[in-house]
Formats: C-alpha cells, structure tokens, sequence
C-alpha cells in the first residue's frame, strides 16, 4: 500500500482521506498538511490519520502526494515541495486536484522527470462515489497510472483522459454535484410550499435523487428513456416537464456549464 500525502484538508482533501480510508487504505499511512493546526486536530481525531503544520516535513517517505489547495496556491505549493519530492527514496508521484491548472504549469514547477498527474474530483468521493478525471504528465510510467487509478477507484469511479477535455470535466464533474443539490433544495422548498412538512419534502426528495441515479447507473440507462417512462400521455409528469422546459432547464444547463468551463480555463490563467 502506498504512504500517501495529502496537502490541503480541505473540502477535497478531506472527501480523499475519507474515501481512501473506508476503501482500506491504513489511517497511519496518511500524512495531512494544513496551514491551520486546529484543522489538522480536527482531520486527526475523525480519522486517526498522521497531520503535519509543515507541508515540506507531510510529503517526507511518501509515494503518493496529493495536491488539494486552491488552484492559485497549487503551483507555488508544489515549487516549495519540489526538493523534498526529489530527495524521496521512491519516484514520489505528485497528483494536482485543483481546476485549470494544466499539466504544463505543474511539470514546470518541478525537477525535469518528476512524475504529475493531474485530475478533477468531485465531492461524493467522501461516501466512495466520487468521479476521479485522470491525465496523466510526461513523466508517468504505465505501473505508475495503474496504481494511482487503482488507489483512486477506492473513492469511486475513474476515467482516464486528455488534457483538452479538462475544462469540460470540470463543468460536468467537479461542479456538477452542486448543481444536484441545488435542485435537491429547489425541490424540498417547492415541497414546502405545497403544504408538505420539510422532513417529508427532503426525504421524498433524497428518495428521488438517489433512486434516479441508482436507475441512471445501470447498464445502457438513457435519460431520455428513463424519463419518457415516467411521462405517461396527459399525466401529471408531462405537465410538470413542461413548466421545467417553459422555465429554461435545458438553456440554464447550456449556460451553468459554459460558465464553469470557463472559469476553469481563466484559473489555468492564473
Ligand atoms: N470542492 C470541490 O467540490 C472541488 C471539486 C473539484 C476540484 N476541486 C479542487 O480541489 C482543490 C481544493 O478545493 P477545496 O474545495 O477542498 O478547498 P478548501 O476547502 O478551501 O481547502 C483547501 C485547503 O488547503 C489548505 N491549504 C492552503 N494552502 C496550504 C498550504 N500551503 N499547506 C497546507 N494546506 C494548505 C487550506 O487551509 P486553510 O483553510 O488553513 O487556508 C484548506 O484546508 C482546489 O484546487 C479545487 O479546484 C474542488
């Protein structure tokens, strides 16, 4: 099993620990990095994991170094890690969760030979769902990518893909849980307002959320299919999937992604 870095227990580096813990990775071969001390205690006490102050002393006889600062700390967090990557007895791979940063900035950051990878999570890694976008840099050998997609397939689903496709991704994955629970909350108001209690509006809603996608994850599932059974002739779904597409569903999707992907490109800008 390999000794794992992770810099940042934020949000993201938080759902990783999570993940990989329940998926089996042992506690004590986790480091976490934060600027916080307090955060570090907190990491520490619900998962029993190793918290360093010092992000240089975190990555220290690690295999694996996960990046999960904001996109504009990313680069000059890995140009300050570069030596202690470097003077690691294994070739120490170096895996950059943050949106836009390309693999070009990160490669740039590091000694010439030094493993990246970059990738694009999404939060419901934290309950071993999340979707992990994986480009692999120059630098990574075959063994190297099979274990990082090993170790990521205990947080969910992974996809192995090219670098042009990032901003993409980052609109349909690493934002997207958002746009759910959005209209998770949107459809507990509407519940309210329809004289429900909210207990009962949220579980009816969870209820619908998670059995859609446990139908939409089967086999050869297409949304259009799903949905047209459930829109009988005159009935109640069809007049309700009118006033969505009255109300610019579709159109909102087109744009909501549009403006993620790019923001994403403007963040590789810095
Ligand atoms: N959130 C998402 O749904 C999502 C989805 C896909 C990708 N991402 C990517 O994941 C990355 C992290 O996002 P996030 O939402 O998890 O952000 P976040 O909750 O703000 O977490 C960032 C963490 O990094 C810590 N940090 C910053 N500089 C540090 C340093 N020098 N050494 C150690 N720790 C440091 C911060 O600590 P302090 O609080 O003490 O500053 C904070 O705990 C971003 O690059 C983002 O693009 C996020």
């Amino acid at each position: 099993m390999p000794k794992i870095a992770v810099i940042g227990g934020g949000k993201i580096g938080e759902a990783l620990i999570a993940g990989l813990i329940a998926g089996g990775v042992p506690p004590k071969d986790i480091h976490v990095a934060n600027r916080r001390p307090e955060r570090g205690k907190e990491l520490v006490e619900a998962y029993g994991i190793i918290d360093f102050v010092d992000h240089q002393q975190a990555t220290d006889g690690t295999d694996v170094v996960f990046l999960c600062v904001k996109p504009k700390d990313t680069v000059p967090v890995l140009a300050d890690l570069a030596d202690f990557i470097d003077n690691n007895e294994s070739d120490t791979a170096v895996i950059s969760m943050a949106a836009g940063v390309t693999l070009k900035q990160l490669e740039d950051a590091v000694s010439a030979g030094t493993p990246v990878v970059r990738v694009m999570p999404n939060t419901p890694m934290l309950v071993g769902e999340g979707m992990n976008v994986v480009v692999p840099g120059r630098f990574v050998s075959e063994e190297q990518l099979d274990s990082i997609v090993e170790l990521l397939g205990m947080v969910g689903d992974v996809v192995v893909t090219e670098e042009t496709h990032m901003d993409a991704v980052t609109a349909l994955s690493g934002s997207a849980p958002a746009y759910i629970f959005l209209v998770a909350e949107a459809m507990v108001d509407a519940g309210v307002s329809l004289g429900l209690s909210r207990d009962l509006a949220k579980r009816l809603t969870v209820g619908a959320v998670s059995g859609a996608g446990a139908m939409l994850s089967q086999p050869d599932a297409e949304p259009y299919e799903l949905r047209s059974h459930v829109a009988s002739p005159g009935g109640t779904t069809i007049a309700a999937i009118r006033a969505l597409e009255e109300g610019g569903i579709r159109a909102a999707m087109y744009r909501a992604t549009e403006a993620s992907a790019r923001r994403s490109r403007e963040l590789g800008q810095g």
